[in-house]
């Protein structure tokens, strides 16, 4: 078997990325409210990049690179200029447990840093597996924050913010 590629997202892959959030949303409940318009949802004004697992056409998993908002950066302490927002993270129920995350999430962090900007994430506080992912990983927790949306029963989502490796 043939190890899955990370490469750029290009607008062809969209359709399969959205097929596969679908599938992620149905089993996981992310994202907890499903978009009215999820290829929207996926290439959001100031994005700075986006990346695919693939294997052949299948799209794998999804990692991309956004500027934070305010809220974020408050939290992180520094400005919003200097972070980049790993998001979109998720990996295909039939892909996962075999490191996949793992590889997109250092990838976006790579991508960052690259660019002298410093990733940081927002995750929700129920999302067990992707906090145990951010861990696991070294990423350090730096804060909790109430976020702007709902989570999938009502109530006000709370964030923990982690920052990334810085090199
Ligand atoms: C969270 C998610 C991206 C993890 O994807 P994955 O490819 O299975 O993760 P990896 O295989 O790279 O996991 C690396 C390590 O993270 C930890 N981890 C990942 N998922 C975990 C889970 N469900 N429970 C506990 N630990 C988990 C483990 O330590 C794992 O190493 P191990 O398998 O050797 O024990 C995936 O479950 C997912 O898409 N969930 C729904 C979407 C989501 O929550 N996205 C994050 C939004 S902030």
């Amino acid at each position: 078997m043939p190890e899955p590629v990370i490469r750029r997202r290009d607008d062809n892959d969209l359709p399969a990325c959205v097929q596969a959030l679908a599938a992620v949303h149905a089993a996981d409940r992310y994202p907890a409210n499903w978009p009215t318009d999820p290829r929207r949802w996926l290439t959001p004004d100031g994005s700075l990049g986006a990346w695919v697992a693939t294997d052949g056409a299948a799209v794998l998993g999804h990692v991309s690179l956004a500027r934070p908002g305010p809220a974020l950066a408050d939290v992180v302490g520094v400005p919003a200029a200097e972070l980049a927002e790993v998001a979109r993270l998720f990996v295909g129920v039939s892909a996962r447990r075999g490191g996949l995350a793992r590889d997109l999430l250092a990838h976006a962090a790579q991508m960052a840093i690259g660019d002298r900007l410093q990733p940081v994430l927002e995750v929700e506080s129920g999302a067990i597996g992707a906090i145990a992912l951010y861990e696991r990983t070294g990423w350090r927790f730096v804060g909790s924050s109430v976020a702007d949306w709902r989570t999938a029963d009502g109530q006000p989502a709370v964030v923990r913010i982690y920052i990334g490796p810085s090199s």
